[in-house]
């Protein structure tokens, strides 16, 4: 029986990013919709849980995707509430990439530093979507995490948003300036950026003097969110900081992605949540370094 996978999307013009993963992943058909809300969805699952007998369902998968991560995340539960006893099929949200994006970025960092647990993380403009997050799985890992942003009372409202959906409690603060960068920078072990593409956020001046041990660039179009990070960085040393590059950090992300795609044929019902899917970038991770190591460098 063919692997199909319907994409729900709530841009006009499903994303092509996803589309072209989810075929490289293995699925046999891909059926894309645009312009779809929360509403639409009792009706698409319908569709989805109804055609094929209940022990077939397995082939069936829905994957989210589109800009508005609340309307993604509202499209999920609206499908997960629309399932109902062997009538469900594996479900997965990750809209513009932000959820596979977090868990690869916090992969690289983990991976790197062994343990989090206890460390201080700064999420530069993590009030998007990835950033958030990046936020959400630091402090699960037991990070003291911060949130700027150039509007102190939009990091706060993105802190609320995580205490009362994710149940972890994250700080805000405003970086407007150099110095406030700075202030932020001084206590932290982590930093991310995770600003909006091609933005800078913070001068090679300003962490070459802060005892920050690992940063991360999310950003892959120039000018680099943090000055001095190669986008190909994948933990090179500088001034006894490692650094990671939205390039090296996508490649993973984009393996992690197919495994999830593939991960949702495996069984009936799977629920590819923001925990699921860093679970399975953590096998992604296993799976690519062990082949690096056996001089496969494919990616
Ligand atoms: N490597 C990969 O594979 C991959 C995949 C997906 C996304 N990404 C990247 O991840 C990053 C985050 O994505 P996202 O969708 O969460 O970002 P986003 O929502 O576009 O922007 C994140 C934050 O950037 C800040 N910002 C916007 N304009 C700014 C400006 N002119 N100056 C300073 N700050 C500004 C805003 O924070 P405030 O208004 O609160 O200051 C905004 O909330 C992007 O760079 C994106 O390209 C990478």
């Amino acid at each position: 029986m063919k692997k199909i996978l319907v994409y729900l999307s709530n841009e006009s013009q499903p994303d092509l990013f996803d589309i072209i993963v989810a075929n490289d992943s293995g699925v046999d058909v891909v059926i894309p919709y645009g312009n779809m809300t929360p509403e639409d969805i009792p009706a698409m699952v319908h569709g989805c849980i109804f055609t094929r007998r209940p022990e077939k369902l397995q082939n069936t998968a829905v994957l989210i995707g589109g800009t508005d991560s609340e309307v993604a995340d509202e499209m999920m539960l609206r499908a997960a509430q629309t399932f109902f006893d062997e009538f469900r099929v594996s479900i997965m949200a990750d809209p513009n990439g932000n959820s596979t994006t977090a868990a690869a970025a916090v992969a690289k960092i983990k991976e790197k530093m062994k343990t989090l647990e206890g460390m201080n993380a700064a999420v530069f403009a993590g009030t998007g979507p990835v950033g958030e997050r990046v936020s959400v799985l630091l402090a699960r890992e037991g990070v003291h995490v911060v949130i700027t942003s150039r509007n102190l009372k939009k990091a706060e409202k993105v802190c609320e948003k995580i205490k009362m959906k994710h149940k972890k409690t994250v700080y805000p603060a405003q970086v407007s300036t150099e110095r406030e960068c700075v202030n932020v920078l001084k206590d932290a072990d982590i930093a991310v950026a995770a600003g909006k593409a091609g933005t800078p956020l913070m001068s090679k001046e300003v962490w070459v003097q802060c005892s920050v041990r690992v940063m991360a660039d999310l950003n892959a179009y120039p000018p680099a969110g943090i000055e001095g990070v190669d986008a190909r960085d994948d933990g090179r040393e500088v001034d006894g900081k490692y650094l990671f590059g939205a390039v090296a950090i996508g490649d993973l992300k984009t393996k992690a992605m197919r495994d999830a795609i593939r991960k949702m044929y495996e069984e009936k019902g799977v629920y590819m949540d923001l925990e699921k899917i860093y679970e399975v970038t953590w096998e992604s991770l296993a799976v690519k370094k062990e082949r690096y190591e056996k001089g496969d460098r494919i990616k």
